[in-house]
Formats: C-alpha cells, sequence, structure tokens
C-alpha cells in the first residue's frame, strides 16, 4: 500500500509526549491526514507553545492535557474525557548519559508510563497502540545495516527501559488477539518542519550531534567537538543514519495503517550513512557558515556505524524515508536560524 492510497482516516489518536520533538511534528502529519489529536504530555522536556505552533501550522484545534502517565489515575482519565481510537506513545526521558546517573528515574518514567498506557488502554478496550523504541536497543551492532532480527543488547539504562518497553507490549500482545502494537526503533532523527516553526529545542547542552551543530552555526557555542577520528569508517568518524523528522513522522501515520495483529517490530531509517565530518561540512553548505570543529576523544558508550535495514517497513508499512541529509540540515538551519534559542524566540 502506498502513502498516496491510505484511506481516509478520521480517528481520534492519543499522542503521549505530543508537546515534544517527535511526537509535535507526528502531530502534525496526523493532523494533516485527517485524525483527531489529543496530546498527552507533563511537559517536563517540552513547551506548550510546541502545541501553539502545531494548530497554527495546520489551522486546526487539538486537545491537550497536561498529565503525567506515571500517575495511573490520570491516565485512565484521559480515556474518559475524550474518544480515543488508538495510541501513539512518545512520552518518556531519552538522555542516555543522564540515565546512566540516574537509572531510577528513567525506569520510573519510561517503564511505569508504558504500563499504565497499557492498562489504561486495556481497561477502556482501545487496542491499536504505535510505541517509540530506539536503535540503542542493538548496542554495538553485529552487522549494518541492521534488520529487525538483529539480536538486541542495550549498553545503558535508557536503552534498556526501551527493551523492557518492548517485551512488555509483546506479553501484553499474546494475552488478547485484539492487540495491534507496532514497536519502532529510531534510528537518528533530525531535521524541522519546512515551515522553520517547528523543530527540536534541546534544553542545556545538545547531547545529538545535528542540534549541537546547528547552536554553533547560529553562533550559540563556539565550536563542535567531533567525537573520534580513529573508528573503522571512511573519514575515521561515527556513521549514522539520520533520518528525517518527517518521514518519521509519516512513518507513525503509515503504522496506524498496518493491517493485522499483534505486536511487530520495524526501523526506521533511511539505511543510508552519513560521518559526522559529511554532517558539519553540509551543515556549512545549508547555512552558509564556515562552522568550527576539534577533534577530541572518543565519547563513551559511541559505535562505529549504525545503519538501518528499512526493508521491512518498506514492504509491509509502504513507508520510504525519501528525504535526504541536505533536506535534514537545510530544515533544521531554517528552525535555528528564525528561533535561535528555541520557542522563546
Ligand atoms: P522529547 O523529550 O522531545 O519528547 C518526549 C516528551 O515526553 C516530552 O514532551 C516530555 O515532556 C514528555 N514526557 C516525559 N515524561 C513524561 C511523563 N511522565 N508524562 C507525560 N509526558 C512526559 O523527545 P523526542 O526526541 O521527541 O522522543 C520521543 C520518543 O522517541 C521518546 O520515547 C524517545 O525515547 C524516543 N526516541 C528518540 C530519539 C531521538 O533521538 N530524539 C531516538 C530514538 C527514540
Ligand atoms: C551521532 C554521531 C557521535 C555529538 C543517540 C542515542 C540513541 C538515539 C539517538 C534515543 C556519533 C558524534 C555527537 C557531538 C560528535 N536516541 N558526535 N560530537 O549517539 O548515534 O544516538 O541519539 O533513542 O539512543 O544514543 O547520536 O547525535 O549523539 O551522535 O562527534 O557533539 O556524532 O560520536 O558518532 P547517537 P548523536
Amino acid at each position: 500500500m502506498s502513502r498516496a492510497s491510505l484511506p481516509a482516516d478520521d480517528r481520534t489518536i492519543l499522542v503521549t509526549g505530543g508537546a515534544g520533538y517527535i511526537g509535535s511534528h507526528t502531530a502534525v502529519a496526523l493532523l494533516e491526514r485527517g485524525h483527531h489529536v489529543v496530546i498527552a504530555d507533563n511537559l517536563a522536556n517540552s513547551s506548550s507553545q510546541a502545541v501553539d505552533a502545531i494548530s497554527r501550522l495546520t489551522g486546526k484545534p487539538l486537545g491537550f492535557a497536561q498529565v503525567d502517565l506515571t500517575d495511573l489515575e490520570a491516565t485512565n482519565d484521559l480515556f474518559t474525557s475524550f474518544p480515543i481510537d488508538a495510541v501513539i506513545h512518545f512520552a518518556g526521558l531519552k538522555a542516555v548519559g543522564e540515565s546512566v546517573e540516574h537509572p531510577l528515574r528513567y525506569y520510573r518514567t519510561n517503564v511505569l508510563s508504558m504500563m499504565n498506557v497499557l492498562d489504561a488502554m486495556a481497561t477502556h478496550e482501545v487496542f491499536e497502540l504505535v510505541v517509540s523504541s530506539s536503535a540503542t536497543v542493538y548496542g554495538d551492532p553485529e552487522m549494518v545495516p541492521i534488520p529487525e532480527d538483529a539480536p538486541t543488547g542495550a549498553t545503558n539504562p535508557y536503552g534498556r527501559t526501551k527493551l523492557m518497553i518492548e517485551q512488555m507490549c509483546g506479553d501484553l500482545a499474546l494475552t488478547d488477539p485484539r492487540w495491534r502494537i507496532t514497536l519502532l526503533r529510531y534510528f537518528n532523527p533530525a531535521g524541522a518542519h519546512p515551515s522553520g516553526d517547528l523543530g527540536e529545542d534541546p534544553t542545556g547542552i545538545p547531547a545529538n550531534l545535528v542540534p549541537f551543530v546547528m547552536q554553533v552555526a547560529v553562533g550559540r557555542r563556539p565550536q563542535v567537538q567531533v567525537f573520534g577520528t580513529d573508528y573503522a569508517t571512511p573519514d575515521g568518524t561515527g556513521v549514522r543514519d539520520y533520518i528525517h523528522v518527517i518521514d518519521l513522522a509519516l512513518g507513525h501515520v503509515a503504522a496506524l495503517h498496518r493491517p493485522d495483529n499483534g505486536c511487530k517490530t520495524y526501523n526506521l531509517g533511511t539505511g543510508t550513512g552519513a560521518s559526522v565530518l559529511d554532517v558539519i561540512r553540509v551543515a556549512g553548505h545549508v547555512s552558509g557558515v564556515d562552522i568550527p570543529y576539534e577533534v577530541t576523544e572518543r565519547r563513551a558508550g559511541d559505535v562505529a556505524v549504525s545503519l538501518a535495514d528499512p526493508t521491512l517497513a518498506n514492504r509491509e508499512l509502504g513507508w520510504r524515508a525519501d528525504r535526504t541529509l541536505e533536506m535534514v540540515l537545510r530544515d533544521a538551519w531554517r528552525w535555528q536560524s528564525r528561533h535561535p534559542n528555541g520557542f522563546n524566540d
């Protein structure tokens, strides 16, 4: 089934974590597709301004509830307050380094909020769910590109919460044939909405390469640190599969049209790699800024290459990531240059 042939769909989708980076772009894609959207987010790592931006960009209203999903009663209330047909669960914490320092914070937020969402869905007989997972569950991959049946083995608490979430979903789906759960393992999401008015707004020092490079380009930081040039890659720097956040958002819309029940896992990536130096070079080209960088030690826990094999999502969901690295960085730059301090501008 191609994207163009997806049937009309006005179901109401609960988007947990929908004020965040990937959730907000997915909410735009859902509204554009004709869905009704309700966002539940405690704004721990986001701003209600993202919700306003979604409504402005689409010209459509949406529901918003400021809810902490680690609270089961509040999670259940969402299902009595809104006519929810399906759920996309983005809510959670995602900083690998922080998860090493505060593992319980990660287990509580990520695992408990997933349990509560599953519990409330079962209580209210809503059986369709799409869940954010991560390529981090593959740990140091034995082969690239990585297919879904590659061995898993996360190397940090954040990754282990994602593995636990996947296992919980798999176990629950076996209890009732009405469950349709789609686990999406994202590779390296980056970029922004092409309008330049919705994008990633990290608090503090960005841990991820693309937002860091953008903050250097816009003059908020002096230079990029390149974490190692001695990997077994063509230029010695780490190679990743950067997927445009709009392609990722469309992957969630496609997942809501999966025809079969049960719990299934898909990689969402492009299958194409870019090195750290490629990102710096292309970001310099699209921004017109000569981006200074220095080479430093490797960052602990980094792998040389991480690349998706996206064949399964292509075949079964009719989805493919079409946008190039240049489009990723062009859109990221449009957002960063229009809003140098994120939603505060
Ligand atoms: P984000 O931090 O921008 O969005 C997550 C949202 O969840 C935030 O708005 C936050 O306020 C909300 N939230 C956190 N705890 C909550 C709670 N207890 N109750 C309600 N809301 C809560 O992150 P993102 O980049 O949009 O990531 C979305 C999902 O995708 C996460 O589950 C993340 O682990 C996963 N993921 C992200 C990446 C990435 O690189 N961005 C890669 C792979 C997977
Ligand atoms: C990309 C490349 C770095 C910053 C992380 C999480 C993963 C997933 C996606 C949530 C690597 C290099 C980076 C910098 C650099 N998130 N780099 N200087 O590590 O592939 O994945 O985000 O699920 O779980 O681990 O992404 O953007 O941090 O790094 O040289 O300042 O850029 O070494 O090669 P990563 P990243």
